[in-house]
Parts: C-alpha cells; structure tokens; sequence
C-alpha cells in the first residue's frame, strides 16, 4: 500500500488499482483528500498494469461531503471539480464503493464514478438544503440525469436521503453486494471482462424530457414546509437549468447560484446550527469517558398528553416502557392516543402494521407504581404541581431500585427541590419534553445541584438514542426555553393593550419565520389551563378572556374563531374591542404600533432574558440557546436561533433598543443584562459566549 497524502492510499488488487480514503470520523473532503483522488487516479491511469480502479473508504462511512470546517477559510488546492474530472475522463473505469452514508460532495464525487456499488446499509444524500445551501460540485446537475427530474426534486429540496434499493431502483447505484471491497473489486473486474462503456452521467439526457409544469406543482407542494428558506427555490432553479441548458452551461448556473447561497446570511445560520447542535451534546465537565447506565426498561408515570408522547419515544426505539395511571380510565384513554398515533402513522405510510403492534406490545399499562421497582429508568410527567411531585419522588425513591435515574418531566419547578424529596439527589434529573412528546426534537435535560455525571452522561446519550436532541440546562424557573417564551408573553400581553391587535402581533411573528405567533399558540394551548373560575377576577387578559367563555381552539373561541370544519382561525373583532376597552380602563393609551416595534418588543426581551440565562450559567453555551429554540419552539433555523440573529442585527443595536425601551416600559425584563452590556462593548457574539 502506498501513501499518496495523509489520508489517501492506493494499492493493487490484481489488476485493478484500489484508492482508500481515511480521513475520520466522516471522511468528509478534505483539501489532503481532493488530492490523493486526484493523485490517485493519475497514479492508476499511468500504470500499465491496472485496468481499473475502486474508490473506497475505511471507518465508518464513504465520504459524507465537503469539510464545512474549510467553508470559512480561503480555498485550498485543488479543487474538488478537478478531483471530479480526473474520475469522469479516466480512460479506465471507475468504480465507487459505498457503505455508510454517501452525502453531499461524497455523493457528488461518487456521480462521478463510472459505475457505483454499496453494501445493503448504505445512504445517499444532497443535504446541502440543510446547510442552506446547494450541491455545489455538480451534483444538481448529474443526480436529475440519474434520477430524473422529479426525484430529484424531492432528494434536493428535502435533503433528505435514500437508502440502497431505492438507489439500485433510480439508477443511484448499479449493484449492491455483500462485502464491499472484494465486491467491488469484482464489479470493477466484470465490467473490464464485459468491455462496458466509461459511463459518464454527464452525458445522458435520457431522463431529462419532462412537462415543465412539473416544477412550479412541485413549489406548490413544498411551499408551506419552506417558507423563508432561500435554498429550497435556489435547489429548483438548478434542476430547471439541467432539464434547459447543456451540462457546462447548467453548472455555471449552478455555481452562481452556490456562490449567492454561500455568501448570504441563510448559508451561515445553517451551518452555524450544524456545529451547535453536535456541540451542545457536549458537556464540558462531564468527561466523554464517563461510564453510562445501562437502561433496558423504563417507567412512565402519567399517561396525559406528555406521559404518552414519552412512552412512544422508547417503544419507537425497542425499549419497553411501563405507563401508570391512576385510573383504569385515564390508562385506557392514554393507550388509546398512543395506538391512535401510531395507527396515523401507519396510514401515512411512515410504518408499518406490524411496527404499530410491535411498539404498542412494548408499553404496557398498569395502576400499580410498584411495577416501577425494577426500571432503570422513571420519568414522571404528572400535573405540574410542586407538592405532588415532591410526594410522588419520595414514593419513588421508596419503590425503585438502588441506582435508577429518576427524572420529571416538569416544565418549570425547581428539580433541586423535587430531588431534595428523596434520599438520592445524584439519581434525580430533569427530562424536560416539548409537545408533542412523539414529534418535537429538543430534550432540555436539566441538572440538579446534586446529579451525578453518570446520571448527566447517561441521560445525554439516551436522548440521543430516542432521536432527540438534547441540550442540557441548570434549575430556574422555566429552565432556557420556557424562561425566554414568558417575556416574549408578557410583551405580546401588553401590546395587545396598547393598540395592536392579536392579529398583528401573530402575523409579525410568523413573518420572521416562526410557525405562529403567541396568540394562536395560546388558542392551541387552551387558555383555561391553569386557570380556575371561582378565582378570575377580571385583572389579566387571560382572565377576561376565560370569562367571555373563550377557551381557545377547543371550544371554537379564542383570540380567534375558527370554523368548525376546516379549523381555519378568523381575527375576533370583538375581542380586539375587548382588549382595547381594557386597555382603556388600566389607563393605557391607545395608538398605532408598528410591526418593527411588535418585532422589537416580542424578541429583544428574550435576548436579553437569554444573556441573563448566560450570566447565571444556566445554559452552557449562547449556542445552546439556539438549539433550544429553534428544536423546541420553531426559531426559524435560517436566523440560526435567538442569540446567532441578535449577533445579526448588531448588539450594539439591540442593547441601545433595550435602554430605550427600559426608559418607557416597566418590567424587569427590560433591565438590560450586564452581560449583553459587556459582550456588545467588547465587540463580542452572543453565539460563541460561554455560560457561568
Ligand atoms: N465536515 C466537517 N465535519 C463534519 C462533517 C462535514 N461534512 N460532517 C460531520 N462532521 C463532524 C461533526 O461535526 C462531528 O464532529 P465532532 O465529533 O467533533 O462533534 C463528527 O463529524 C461526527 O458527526 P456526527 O456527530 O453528526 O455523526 P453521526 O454519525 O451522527 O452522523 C453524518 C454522520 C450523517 C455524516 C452527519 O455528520 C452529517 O449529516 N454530516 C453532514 C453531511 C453534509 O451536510 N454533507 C454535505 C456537506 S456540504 C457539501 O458537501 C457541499 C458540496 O456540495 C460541495
Ligand atoms: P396531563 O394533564 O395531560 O397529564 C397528566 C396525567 O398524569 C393525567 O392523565 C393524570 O391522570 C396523571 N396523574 C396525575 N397524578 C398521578 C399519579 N399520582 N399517578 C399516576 N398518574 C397521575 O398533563 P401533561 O400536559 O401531560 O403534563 C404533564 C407534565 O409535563 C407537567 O409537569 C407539565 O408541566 C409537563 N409538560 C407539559 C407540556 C405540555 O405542553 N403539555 C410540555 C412540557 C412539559
């Protein structure tokens, strides 16, 4: 084996020339790998004695794109289009060979290939999107030549990936065998024995010939799910082009439209949030090495809206759960929603039958909490009430064996106190879910004063293993999110008083790109959450709006009614009127507010709850704030989260917002955070400032 750079080598096998690429974790290309392709297939091409050659990888995957690590720094030679015509126009055939996940620029260099072979496991992938960009390497222009235009489209604009017999079936992949390297090896030796052509996918055209409507019914179909995202329509475009203009011509387009992705603000969101979601399951004092607990089974107490949403989430992933109740009617009701879940999914296609009776013969329904004896793992996810928490740990730290986590999925209370209600601190953590359960990614785990690393490594990992995401955060009230979601309430409450309406304060809000504004949010809510008649007194508007009889969706009346039918909300004149006398009646002047002052209003307060949350080091990490808020609440990712589009707008701009608006407004949340203060006068960001 001979060393063509650090992470590229060649060999011979027989007579064919195999390149291996190492370059861990994901082989991802780097200037060192654009190279040895290169040098590699020169190597092969001069040497009389190969008559093929197989591009491979070792570790755990064949390339799986760009380094997003170079992205921002100057280009380094040689290009990866050179690495790419050096396979194309090799007058030897090439042979790709795939396992793990083909992604991006890995995907793009495997187009180049004259043949592609993968193990039964392997991925293949564009998620360029994702990055808010495009497959900058040819790849908008080969796949549809592959695929066709449709599929294309789809793989594109979802980046979302294929699996290896979808692959065989659009023409991805021309074999898939059981082991890779000899595998391909005899492929490669096949296709010389056989005399078959040097394919180049840059020359078919054969799928190309499609009704042009195809594309503007396809912006149709997706535009709801990519509202605000550039990349998406920029990904159509190239497509257009391959099906309109000739191959050269096409990536031209394509590397114009790159080049204006890559220079936007979108772009660098995306590949910011990339880098923080993988940080934030880092915990620096928590050493990787930090032995985990096993968990095989788990407990659930509480079968309501999050305690069902929960149990799925193990049973999804093969870990049997235990579901109690306290009555035989809450329990059935619980199991009910969860099979209904899953029969929807069944309906939609994302499992199968079989999944629905495999998963729901892995929760099992019980009355009796000592069936939590012997979990390894408990969550609770009762009533949010302090003293009944406390009550239920103390049951727990009596029932469930020594070294269990035990951990509650409470949305604010203080896990301090909850652990301190048992004899084992250490065991205790927060879970802190988002609704639904089964669906939202984010997983706030929450670290009490006394949890133990094992407690904290494991629960990490574990949220990994359910599919979520998770990001850790300290004891306050409402933890990173929840924190930050009340003083944008409190704002909206208030503009709402002063003038502006439901309507409006929502429609800026999902403007900048969230799913929906806080008023809609509530209605979906309930607004009668909490809330207790024979003690409304008239004195928020929450209550006023309970007592018109207006409890939200549920009931048809909200900040907005909705039709029976189709649910489709309509601004509620009457309620304006109402906010607006009340308002009148607290002494509120009336006037006309302007989108950028509800804009204002409704996010700076968070950033600068978000800098506090900072201060107190209650988030690790002003990214973890991000990841927060984009998983768990909608943050629009193309922003890059709270703190990245603070750093956006300029700090220095949003904290001379703040001062005046502290100078107008009462609160507490709009005393400005010594923090941002520092970090804003230092010429800092929010995104890379560490917590504590
Ligand atoms: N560049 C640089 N580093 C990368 C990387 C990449 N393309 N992809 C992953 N990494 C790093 C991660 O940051 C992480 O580093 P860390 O351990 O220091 O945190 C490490 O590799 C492992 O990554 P994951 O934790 O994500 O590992 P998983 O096994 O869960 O997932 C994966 C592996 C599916 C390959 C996932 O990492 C992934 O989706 N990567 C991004 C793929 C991608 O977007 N490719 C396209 C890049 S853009 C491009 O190719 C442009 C082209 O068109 C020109
Ligand atoms: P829920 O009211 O839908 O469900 C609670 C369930 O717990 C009920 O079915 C009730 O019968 C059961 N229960 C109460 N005491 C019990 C006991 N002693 N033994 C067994 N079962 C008992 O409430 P939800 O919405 O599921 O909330 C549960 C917890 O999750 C709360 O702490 C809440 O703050 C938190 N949470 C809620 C979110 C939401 O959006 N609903 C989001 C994140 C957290």
């Amino acid at each position: 084996m001979t060393d063509l750079t650090e992470s590229v080598s060649i060999e011979h096998d027989g007579t064919v020339a195999v390149i291996t690429i190492n370059n861990p974790p994901v082989n991802a290309l780097s200037h060192h790998v654009r190279q040895g392709i290169l040098d590699g297939m020169t190597t092969a091409a001069a040497d009389d004695s190969v008559t093929a050659i197989v591009l491979i990888c070792d570790g755990r995957t064949f390339i799986a794109g760009a380094d997003i690590t170079e992205f921002s720094q100057a280009p380094k030679p040689p290009s990866l289009a050179g690495a790419q015509s050096a396979m194309e126009d090799c007058t030897k055939p090439v042979v790709a060979a795939v396992h793990g996940t083909a992604l991006g620029g890995g995907l793009e260099v495997a187009m180049c290939a004259h043949y592609r072979v993968s193990d039964e496991g392997a991925r293949f992938g564009l998620p360029e999107v994702k990055l808010g960009l495009l497959p900058g390497a040819g790849g908008t222009q080969r796949l549809p030549r592959v695929t066709g235009p449709a599929k294309a489209l789809e793989m594109m604009t979802s980046g979302d990936m294929i699996g290896s017999e979808e692959a065989l079936d659009c023409g991805l992949v021309d074999e898939i065998v059981d082991d890779l390297r000899s595998g391909a090896v005899a492929f490669a030796n096949k296709v010389v024995e056989e005399g078959r052509p040097l394919s180049r996918i840059r020359d078919r055209d054969d799928k190309l010939n499609v009704d042009p409507s195809l594309f503007d019914d396809f912006r149709k179909k997706i535009a709801r799910k990519t509202r605000g995202f550039l990349a998406p329509e920029y990904n159509i475009r190239c497509i257009e082009a391959a099906v309109s203009l000739d191959f050269d011509a096409g990536v031209s387009r394509e590397r114009e439209l790159f080049e204006e992705l890559m220079s936007g603000t979108q772009s660098s969101a995306q590949q910011y949030y990339f880098f923080a979601e993988r940080e934030a399951a880092k915990v620096p004092d928590v050493p990787k090495d930090t032995p985990k607990l096993p968990v095989a089974s788990v407990g659930v107490l509480g079968g309501g809206t999050m305690g069902g949403g929960i149990s799925m989430n193990f049973a999804n992933v093969g870990i049997p759960v235990t579901m109690v109740e306290q009555t035989q009617e809450a329990l059935d009701r619980g199991l009910a929603v969860i099979r209904g879940n899953y029969e929807r999914s069944a309906k939609n296609g994302r499992i199968t039958s079989d999944d629905v009776e495999t998963r729901m013969g892995l929760i099992t329904g019980s009355l009796d909490q000592g069936d939590f004896a012997e979990k390894d793992m408990i969550i609770e996810a009762v009533f949010e009430d302090l003293d009944l928490k406390k009550k239920i740990f103390a049951e727990f730290d009596r029932i469930c064996k020594p070294g269990a986590i035990l951990a509650s999925n409470t949305s604010a209370l203080d896990i301090n106190q909850i652990a301190a209600a048992t004899s084992r601190p250490e065991s205790v953590i927060g879970t802190h879910f988002f609704s639904p359960a089964n669906v939202m990614k984010l997983l706030e785990v929450v670290r009490g004063e006394q949890t133990s690393d094992e407690v904290i490594a494991t629960t990490m990992a574990l949220s990994k293993q359910i599919a979520k995401i998770p990001v850790l955060v300290g004891v306050c009230h409402g933890f990173v999110g929840n924190r930050m979601l009340f003083m944008r309430r409190l704002e909206a409450d208030k503009l709402v008083l002063e003038g502006a309406t439901p309507a409006q304060v929502d429609k800026v809000i999902y403007d900048f790109g969230f799913p929906m504004g806080p008023f809609a949010m509530s209605d979906l809510a309930g607004l009668d959450i909490g809330w207790k008649e024979e003690e409304s007194t008239g004195s928020t508007v929450r209550e006023i709006m309970c007592e018109s009889g207006r409890r939200g969706q549920k009931n048809g009346r909200g900040y907005y009614t909705y039709d029976p039918e189709t649910r489709a909300s309509t601004p509620d004149p009457e309620v304006e009127q109402m906010l607006r006398d009340f308002g009148s009646k607290q002494g509120i002047e009336q006037r006309d507010i302007t989108d950028q002052e509800v804009l204002e209003r409704c996010l700076y307060p968070m950033i600068n709850e978000g800098a506090k949350i900072l201060e107190e080091g209650i988030a690790l990490r002003g990214s973890d704030i991000d990841v927060v808020w984009i998983n768990g609440y909608g943050w629009p990712v193309y922003t890059g989260g709270p703190m990245f589009w603070a750093d956006t707008v300029g700090l220095d701009e949003v904290v001379s917002k703040i001062k005046d608006y502290s100078s107008k407004l009462d609160g507490e949340h709009w005393q400005l955070s010594p923090l941002l203060e520092r970090v804003a006068a230092d010429g800092g960001k929010l995104q890379s400032t560490t917590g504590g």
